[in-house]
């Protein structure tokens, strides 16, 4: 694994880190995680988190980092003793800057960081959403085409359906962005309709 700090010409110098890319996330993120699941729901939420750093004009490929590797280390730990903190060593032996480790820390409810950046609201608000999303385009025959706020915010009230996702987490992280829940639902549905194969979902054209 190619270090990601490198160093200046003499001893003495400090050290300078490089940003990492989206690929070496992504190498980083395969290595750790064999889950066709996780791979999709890493996909899903660099998708949605890149789709605002765009909006938002800030750095896409950063953002897309981050959002990559945010639940890198859930295969190796699983429960919330570990993840996402223990992975956060690894990352920095990977050579991940620390505002790439903190913004990852920040989207774990239990460790209680402050989310006092545009990156780490943004990743919040896009975690739980992102899954919930992927998974009402699962069962629905145009996958995510056609699919309206309003019926997302109906299956959202259905405590049995995609039952993991946190509905607190979905309703706290529009909030936290400043954005009505409808226009939320609509940037994240338009932003994972582009990864419609990947992430295993049919479209309008299949149902044709
Ligand atoms: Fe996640």
């Amino acid at each position: 694994m190619a270090t990601r700090v490198l160093r200046g010409p003499g001893a003495g110098y400090p050290t300078r880190p490089v940003p990492a890319t989206r690929e070496q996330a992504w190498e980083t993120l395969t290595r750790y995680t064999q889950s066709e699941a996780l791979l999709r729901h890493a996909l899903a939420v660099e998708a949605s988190v890149r789709s605002y750093a765009l909006r938002f004009g800030e750095d896409e490929e950063l953002w897309s980092v981050v959002a990559l590797l945010h639940d890198f280390d859930y295969e190796r730990h699983p429960t919330l003793d570990k993840h996402p903190q223990d992975g956060a060593p690894i990352l920095r032996d990977e050579g991940y800057s620390e505002e790439v480790v903190e913004a990852v820390l920040s989207h774990a409810e239990h460790l209680a960081m402050p989310r006092d950046t545009p990156l780490k609201k943004t990743l919040f608000a896009c975690d739980e959403l992102s899954g919930f999303i992927h998974a009402c385009g699962l069962v629905r025959p145009t996958g995510l085409d056609g699919l309206e706020p309003k019926s997302v915010k109906k299956k959202l009230k259905q405590p049995s359906f995609a039952a993991g996702v946190h509905r607190d987490e979905v309703y706290a992280g529009a909030e936290l962005l400043g954005l009505e829940l409808d226009e939320h639902i609509r940037n994240v549905v338009e932003a994972l309709q582009p990864i419609a194969p990947e992430l295993g979902l049919r479209t309008a054209a299949d149902a044709a």
